[in-house]
């Protein structure tokens, strides 16, 4: 009940923001005819009321984020996001939290490059001091955000705080919902000591650095990184479903929301997530839309569509990711538990958990190399081992999807399954087992046409194949 009446208590107040801008655009124009003084006055005066009660609604959402957990009170970094006046925002200067990177950080950095930039914010890569790269989020002046807010109200401070209050939001968001899988909050910086107005406004948020998603470079990698990628997705969506704020379901799921960090996923735009359930009266309240597909969803006694966010999350990984990257040429063993995510997740039959498990299991038999039963250990017996040497004068062929642009370089989980790799390339003569291994520990495996020499390596083993030796041997 409680719930219900601040849900209508917060929708009074949008509604009521909406209203005080048609009345604004309405005496804006009856001000063009009438080119009163008192009119201007009015208009002045409801403008700076919208402007007040936008400012109001976007702390609002601030604060359930702080109060989320029982018994945890805001930290004092949280609480002195949220104070201030609307003339002026008092960020507390330049203090941090003890273990975070701070403002000091930020004297020596070097080489700023542009990583990116969307609506609301602007994110160069940066070098501290140590050598280490970070990511600064800024607020994007130039941004989608702030012009629009400029148009309406032509107040550049007042539009600056409104706009950095979705900065702030992603913040408070990043401190609360850690995980592997979210990029890391590792300090940050308000305000420029004795600066007034903007300038003492100023934030800048400090992240952990990432690779931005590339699709196109990722559709032609080894099956084996684009599973890592849809892993690490539903890994990032299991803990969403059940975070410290409550089920959050991710509004804008483009890649460009996700970087990686030595090959693991990072979702880097919090400012999306909606850590509120929808409210309804019918299940058609309820309904998921997609341009492809509808689904109806069950509207519970308490007046909430149960499990909305995370039933869109899992459609969306679905349409955006593991269309894209997981059937296409997932290991011949594998397919049918691949085929099976597919279907489950595209059809919404599978929650996040047992989508999970789903994975995990593919990736217990992939690493275990247990779906390679069906090769006989007897492959290896038309190759020659010889162990701690290497090859040189190769005579390389090339393969796809290979880890090298040079040659045919593919993961394998042992020497049979590269034997087995080797018998069905029809210019494969030989293979080294390399030593280096891939994310799940499987071994890269190169595989050659011919080579001229072996040379002394500790760390590879080098198979040829017996029918190609010469037959005076
Ligand atoms: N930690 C990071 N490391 C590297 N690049 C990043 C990082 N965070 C963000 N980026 C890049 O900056 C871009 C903009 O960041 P972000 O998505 O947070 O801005 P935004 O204004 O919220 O964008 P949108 O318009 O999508 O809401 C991202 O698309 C991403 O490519
Ligand atoms: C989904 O529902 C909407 C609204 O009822 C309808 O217009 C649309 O055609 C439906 N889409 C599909 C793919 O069924
Ligand atoms: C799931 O499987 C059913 C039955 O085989 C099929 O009709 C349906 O199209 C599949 N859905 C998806 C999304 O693959
Ligand atoms: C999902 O898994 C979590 C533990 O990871 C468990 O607490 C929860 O009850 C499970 N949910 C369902 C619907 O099975």
């Amino acid at each position: 009940m409680i719930g219900s009446l601040r849900v209508a208590a917060l929708l009074a107040f949008v509604v009521l923001c909406a209203l005080l801008l048609l009345l604004i655009s309405s005496v804006q124009q009856f001000g063009a005819k009438l080119s009163g003084a008192a009119a201007a006055g009015d208009e002045e005066e409801l403008l700076r009321d919208a402007f007040l009660c936008q400012l109001k609604e976007r702390r609002r959402e601030l604060i359930p984020l702080l109060h989320q957990e029982a018994g945890n009170e805001p930290s004092g970094v949280e609480s002195r996001l949220l104070v201030g006046s609307t003339s002026e925002v008092t960020l507390g200067s330049t203090e941090a939290h003890l273990d975070e990177v701070g403002c000091e950080a930020l004297v020596d950095m070097q080489a700023l490059e542009v990583l990116g930039s969307g609506y609301t914010k602007l994110v160069f890569k940066a070098s501290l001091a140590g050598g280490q790269s970070v990511a600064l989020k800024l607020v994007n002046e130039q941004g989608v955000d702030m012009k629009r807010c400029l148009e309406e109200f032509k107040d550049p401070e007042g539009c600056w705080e409104l706009v950095s209050y979705k900065l702030k939001k992603e913040m408070i968001l990043l401190r609360k919902l850690q995980h592997p899988n979210i990029i890391k909050l590792k300090g940050h910086c308000a305000g420029v000591q004795g600066g007034r107005g903007v300038e003492a406004g100023r934030l800048a948020v400090i992240l952990e650095w990432g690779d931005p998603l590339q699709m196109i470079q990722l559709l032609q990698s080894p099956w084996e990184d684009r599973f890592r990628v849809c892993l690490d997705l539903v890994r990032l969506l299991h803990f969403l479903s059940r975070s410290p704020l409550g089920s959050i379901g991710l509004l804008d799921f483009q890649p460009q929301q996700f970087v990686t960090v030595s090959g693991e996923l990072k979702l880097t735009d919090l400012d999306d997530g909606s850590p509120k359930e929808t409210v309804c009266q019918t299940d058609e309240d309820c309904t998921l839309q997609f341009p492809q597909r509808n689904f109806s969803l069950p509207c519970s006694a308490q007046g909430l569509c149960e499990r909305r966010n995370e039933k869109r999350n899992i459609y969306n990984a679905y349409r955006y990711f593991f269309t894209y990257l997981l059937p296409h040429q997932a290991p011949p063993r594998l397919t049918h538990l691949v085929d099976h995510i597919m279907n489950t997740t595209g059809e919404l039959t599978a929650d996040v958990n047992q989508t999970l498990e789903a994975f995990e299991h593919i990736l217990h038999l992939y690493k275990s190399g247990l779906h390679l039963d069906n090769i006989p250990p007897s492959i290896l017996r038309d190759y020659t081992v010889m162990r701690g040497v290497g090859t040189s004068g190769n005579v390389d062929y090339r393969c796809w999807p290979s880890y090298s642009q040079h040659g045919c370089v593919l993961s394998v989980h042992g020497a049979k399954e590269a034997a087995h790799v080797c018998n069905s390339h029809s210019q494969c003569s030989s293979f080294t087992l390399t030593g280096q291994k891939t994310w799940t520990g499987r071994l890269l495996a190169s595989f050659k046409r011919s080579f001229s020499h072996l040379v002394p390596d500790d760390s590879s083993e080098v198979y040829v194949k017996k029918s190609l030796e010469t037959p005076s041997l």
